[in-house]
């Protein structure tokens, strides 16, 4: 249940030299997890301060016993919210900045936050537990149409009919309670096609996009952030959906508080990728606001 932060050495080449260059440095964790990125930074830059804020009340629950010493000392302050909701004048400006998109291990591993196809738990898939629709609300009372374009928008799914055909026929029996019912109906209906590669991948990811609004925060957050940026401050993205990383590449280009740090997007190395599997589909991308 282990997180390893992603692109740890890129992300820091990134951002550190411009941290240890400041007087009074201030950083920004749009999505905390299990802190591994924060954690790395705090105890690299002495005189470093921090807000981070993560949308899972379990995660900001975790850091608060990780990271109680910082807390006390007044070097971090956590928010419980979606980073969407940022704002300069509220949270402060900072130096350097970082989103690391998507789901933590521990959301993934444990059964009980339905975000699994391994380990049964709840159709919930919600970040935010106190909040909002949960997968199986979707499933169960969106029509046919609706989840059609669902599946096919945030999974890229380019023929989900069947899979959908039977989810809605099988409903009217019994609704979709258990992450493994909905998964094995989607193992019957679509078989392996790929190895190593579970068919409801992702019917999954499109579903925890859907219910968690992830691009939608993506699209309101980062430019939100990138107002927040000091002087020659830069954000660094990690995306994990092709979706996402058009977004961020979108926004990044045009804005005129500044430009991207590399004109090509950043990706992990094939030891990184050998040795954390989740780091796999990940791609980096860092903004740097102009000097006054
Ligand atoms: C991939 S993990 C971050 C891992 C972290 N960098 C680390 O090294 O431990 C993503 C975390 O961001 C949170 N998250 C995702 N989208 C969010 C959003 N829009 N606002 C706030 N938190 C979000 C998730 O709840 C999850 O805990």
């Amino acid at each position: 249940m282990l997180h390893i932060p992603v692109m740890l050495k890129e992300i820091s080449d990134h951002l550190l030299p411009h941290l240890l260059a400041q007087k009074e440095p201030r950083y920004l964790d749009g999505t905390l997890g299990r802190g591994g990125h924060l954690g790395y930074f705090l105890s690299t830059v002495p005189k470093l301060r921090a807000i981070a804020f993560d949308q899972d009340p379990e995660a900001i629950a975790y850091a608060k016993t990780e990271f109680s010493k910082e807390i006390y000392e007044g070097r971090l302050e956590l928010v419980h919210g979606n980073f969407a909701s940022y704002n300069s004048e509220i949270h402060g400006a900072y130096d350097a900045g970082l989103v690391d998109l998507g789901v933590s291990s521990p959301q993934l591993d444990q059964g009980h936050r339905g975000f699994s196809f391994i380990h049964d738990g709840p159709l919930d898939m919600r970040m935010n537990s106190m909040t909002g629709e949960t997968a199986a609300d979707v499933i169960n009372n969106y029509d046919e149409e609706d989840l059609i374009t669902i599946f096919k928008k945030y999974g890229e799914i380019f023929k989900p009919y069947r899979v959908t055909r039977a989810i809605v026929h099988d409903r009217r029996e019994k609704p979709f309670q258990t992450t493994l019912q909905l998964a094995g109906l989607i193992e019957r209906v679509d078989g392996w096609r790929k190895k190593g590669f579970h068919p409801a991948t992702q019917y999954f990811m499109a579903l925890r996009l859907y219910v968690n609004q992830e691009l939608q925060s993506v699209e309101q957050g980062i430019p939100a952030l990138l107002h927040g940026l000091r002087s020659k401050g830069r954000l660094s993205v990690l995306t994990f959906h092709s979706l996402e990383d058009r977004i961020v590449k979108y926004l990044f280009r045009e804005s005129d508080l500044g430009a991207p740090v590399n004109k090509k997007v950043l990706v992990p190395s094939e030891q990184e990728e050998k040795s954390n599997s989740r780091s796999r589909s990940a791609k980096l991308r860092t903004f740097e606001r102009d000097g006054e």
